[in-house]
């Protein structure tokens, strides 16, 4: 599927082009870019069945949330570097994105594999479209760490 248009006029074109070069775990990686398409699908998915979600923010989170991962097992700081990069980025790269669009990202890139739950419906798609594709490593996604009704729906 091919993403809709940014709302908010974001060149994700040239964000694809950017984000993956500093990435150091290489296109087999299965926290690598194939990952980051499929958790921007599963994001629309949901966001197109749940109200009150930014779909610049998820996918912007897709593209950023493992890319400054170092290994691919615990690396706990992985999260805060990715949000970190949209920050230093983001006046140059994707300036249309405001203030509170942002600290979403920030905060759904730090926190997604340290919470479960938050209220904020866009962040918790974020989180819910990671966990989708936990099946490329052979975990079965558990409607217990899912926010969203749209993602539980598409595990049943
Ligand atoms: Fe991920």
């Amino acid at each position: 599927m091919h993403p809709p248009p940014s709302p908010r006029g974001i060149n994700f074109e040239r964000l694809w082009t950017i984000v993956p070069q500093g990435f150091s775990l290489g296109a087999d990686s299965v926290h690598g870019p194939s990952h980051w398409k499929r958790v921007e699908a599963f994001a629309l998915e949901i966001a197109s069945l749940t109200p009150g979600v930014d779909t610049d923010v998820i996918r912007l989170f897709a593209l950023f949330h493992d890319s400054r991962r170092e290994n691919e097992y615990g690396d706990p700081g992985h999260g805060a570097r990715g949000a970190a990069l949209a920050f230093d980025l983001h006046q140059r790269e994707f300036p249309e994105l405001e203030t509170a669009a942002l600290e979403q990202l920030v905060t759904a890139c730090c926190w997604h594999t340290h919470r479960t739950h938050i209220d904020d419906p866009t962040i918790g798609t974020c989180f819910d479209s990671d966990r989708l594709d936990l099946g490329r490593v052979g975990i079965t996604p558990d409607a217990r760490f899912l926010n969203t009704t749209a993602a539980m729906a598409l595990i049943l």
